[in-house]
């Protein structure tokens, strides 16, 4: 037994060519962990599984806790796993970088922070690319990969050298690889070629005199294990090609000899050139240096495939056998990260189906529970809370309530939703903007007094994103004027400043439960306020200024009398909604807890990076991280950021922007008289303003791919 450096991983164990590494490093008395995705299937373990010194991690090499689970308490590393081969590459390139090289960074950091003995690592001639120059290629030749998946092993060929004095390296350069594998490929040139001699009685070839040099899977797996047990002298920081001098072939001699070996085919000549790949090999170095023969042919291994063709009659065109339609199936079913997403659950679905089967659709006993429920969740006795159909409706009714009307002036930001303005328009006031903090994107303290005059009667503070404006100094500002503070906290509920949840201070918060929102009842929303006069006006006016509800009206115990005492509308909140609110305000906290982490790794992410700016964080709130706003810094010179989320959308990552600002909408140009540019700060931030994903239900894996999106991107 060689148990020098006795525990290995074996990355892409399960694979095409590490199902024979595997078997091999077992046979030498080796214990052996796989990391590997199976997404082949696990044909490649079969008979292997069961053995006492084999342990196989199911996971990704891109998922760092997997690869660190993987990697601990292991004396080195074979490292195979990949995508393979060019066409499968081409698929999705930032999916392939990610797995192509990526991965390899964290896996040779991982071994370097763990001290492992050796990394062996699996490149390819492909290096090499189009370079008929040159007769015979050595390692020191130069390299000229003309595909991304060449790209990506020379790039993580050369990550690896550069850490040599902190790790024992091998680099491998595998010539084109045939033979028979338990995990089988029929996307390799002898392999399919031979298939196809028999199934199809003839070969097409393309292109026909480029040279390529070819090897044995079961060649190329021992060419692992050797390199893996070699003294560190003889191999640290070398690449070597793998293969056999006498083994370069040029295409139309391949089926020559396939042909030689199954005489009736027929081999039919296409001029066209499909691989751009050629090159000649010479693979002295590994023969001399550690004594390393190829033992099978070309010969050996169309044999080889002819048998199990003829014996088994595999379906080649079946997608597992190729790394191509492999990848494509994964491509198509990666799925779209939209910018946000609900989260609901089988306690929201029971209810709503409850609340059907109560016959109560509109207000009703569960309208009135969740009351109790809001009542519970912000803990102020006097403080009155009345859910409402939307944060629109509650925005109106809070200045309806202030009795706010034509000729007065009420301020607010334009970084926000039109319904913040048009609430204030419904009323007939005026809505006066003043341009935001740069780093908050909250409406700017600073700038207010200027804005007042005789006719402002209140502020409508934005929460951006659910960040708290300081209310320390809002409410200063506000009492010297005599103005009231009519919060916009769509985006805040659950949200506080200096530990007192928002809607608790201010003279009432209008809160949304939009869809998108933190809690989501479809559409639904919320006023808090103190002043008991002003509730009840709130609660008159939200359904048609009667004096009674429909539960007061309808119900056992109501009555059918009513009054209808002022001009109202239909606001009023439903037990449809009230089904959804009753589990999300449950789970609010935690949803908004879980928001926080997935803000502060994005955070983490992106902070050196100099072509973001990141949302500025005021430590006196608890930011309920509704959105995740980026900043694309210098956008504005080629209008960058929309191409910047087109290319998002490329990479099936959703994205959006909060908000267009309400200076550039014609309608508030033609009736407020804004124009873009009015507001420079507002301006400079919505050029490169884009929104990414950010929702409870995001995976780890979700966050990572949008992170490696948004940095390929810039
Ligand atoms: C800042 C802001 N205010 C008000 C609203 C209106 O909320 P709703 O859709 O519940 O009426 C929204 C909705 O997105 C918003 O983002």
């Amino acid at each position: 037994m060689s148990n020098v450096i006795g525990k290995v991983l074996v990355t892409g164990g399960a694979g095409y060519i590490g199902t024979f590494v595997v078997e091999q490093l077992l046979q030498k008395g080796y214990y052996v962990v796989v990391l590997d995705s199976l997404i082949y299937g696990g044909q490649g373990l079969d008979g292997l599984l069961g053995h006492k010194n084999l342990k196989l991690i199911k996971g990704d090499i891109t998922d760092p806790i997997k690869v660190e689970e993987a990697i601990n308490g292991v004396d080195g590393v074979i490292a195979l796993a990949a995508i393979v081969g060019d066409p499968a590459c081409q698929i999705n390139e930032a999916v392939t970088r990610k797995v192509n090289y990526e991965s390899v960074k964290l896996l040779v950091d991982l071994s370097i922070k763990n001290s492992l003995k050796r990394f062996v690592f699996a490149s390819s001639c492909s290096v090499y690319g189009s370079n008929e120059h040159v007769k015979f290629l050595t390692e020191d030749s130069e390299l000229n990969p003309v595909s991304l998946y060449a790209i990506t092993r020379v790039e993580s060929e050369n990550y690896i050298l550069s850490k040599n004095n902190l790790l024992t390296s091998v680099i491998l350069r595998l010539s084109t690889v045939y033979g028979l594998s338990r995990r089988m490929r029929f996307d390799l040139a002898v392999n399919v070629m031979t298939a196809k001699a028999i199934q199809e009685g003839g070969i097409e070839v393309y292109g026909g005199n480029q040279w390529r040099p070819f090897v044995h899977v079961q060649d190329v797996a021992r060419a692992f294990v050797v390199a893996y047990e070699a003294s560190a002298d003889k191999i640290s920081g070398e690449i070597f090609n793998v293969g056999d001098t006498d083994s370069n072939y040029q295409i139309d001699e391949v089926a020559r000899l396939i042909q030689e070996e199954l005489p009736q085919t027929r081999i039919k000549s296409n001029a066209t050139l499909t691989d751009l790949r050629n090159y000649n090999v010479i693979f002295d170095k590994l023969h001399k240096r550690l004594n390393y023969k190829t033992q099978f042919s070309l010969r050996d291994g169309v044999r080889e495939i002819s048998e199990f063709i003829l014996h088994f009659n595999p379906e080649i065109s079946d997608s597992k056998y190729s790394n191509l339609s492999t990848w494509k199936a994964i491509d198509q079913i990666e799925k779209f990260i939209p910018y946000a997403v609900p989260d609901l659950s089988d306690d929201e679905r029971k209810e709503v189906i409850d609340t059907i089967d109560s016959g109560w659709l509109s207000a009703g006993p569960k309208s009135q529970k969740f009351e109790f429920q809001l009542k519970d969740y912000f803990q102020e006795d006097d403080l009155e809370i009345i859910p409402v159909s939307s944060c629109t409706a509650a925005l109106h009714l809070q200045l309806l309530a202030a009795d706010i009307g034509p000729g007065d002036e009420v301020i607010t930001s334009p970084l926000t939703f039109c319904a913040t303005v048009n609430t204030i328009l419904y009323t007939g006031a005026t809505p006066v903007l003043v341009d935001v903090d740069p780093s908050t994107y909250n409406i700017d303290l600073g700038h207010i007094e200027k804005a007042i005059t005789p006719n402002t009667k209140a502020i409508v503070p934005v929460y951006y994103a659910g960040q708290a404006v300081d209310h320390t100094r809002l409410k200063a500002i506000a009492q010297k004027y005599n103005l009231l503070i009519l919060a916009d906290a769509a985006h805040a509920m659950g949200a506080k400043y200096d530990d007192r949840l928002c809607g608790t201070y201010e003279d009432s918060a209008a809160f949304s439960f939009y869809a998108t929102k933190n809690m989501a009842t479809g559409e639904g929303g919320l006023i808090c306020t103190r002043n008991k006069e002003k509730a009840e006006k709130i609660r008159r006016l939200l359904q048609h200024g009667m004096d009674k509800d429909a539960w007061k009206r309808y119900s056992e115990a109501g009555s059918w009398f009513y009054d209808v005492s002022d001009l109202g509308y239909k606001y009023n909140f439903t037990d449809v909604q009230a089904a959804f609110g009753l589990h999300q305000l449950r789970k609010l906290d935690q949803f908004n807890s879980i928001r926080r982490s997935f803000g502060e790794i994005y955070d983490e992410a992106f902070k050196g990076d100099q072509r973001v700016q990141l949302h500025g964080l005021d430590p006196r709130a608890y930011y309920t991280r509704h959105l995740y706003p980026i900043v694309i810094k210098n956008a504005g010179e080629n209008n960058s950021r929309n191409e910047f989320i087109d290319k998002l959308k490329n990479k099936k990552i959703g994205a959006s922007v909060h908000y267009v600002p309400i200076h550039h909408h014609s309608l508030y140009m033609k009736r407020l008289g804004y124009k873009p540019g009015d507001f420079p700060v507002t301006d400079a931030i919505y050029r490169g303003l884009v929104s990414l994903p950010l929702y409870t239900k995001m995976t780890h894996q979700d966050i990572l791919r949008t992170i490696d999106a948004v940095i390929t991107s810039l």
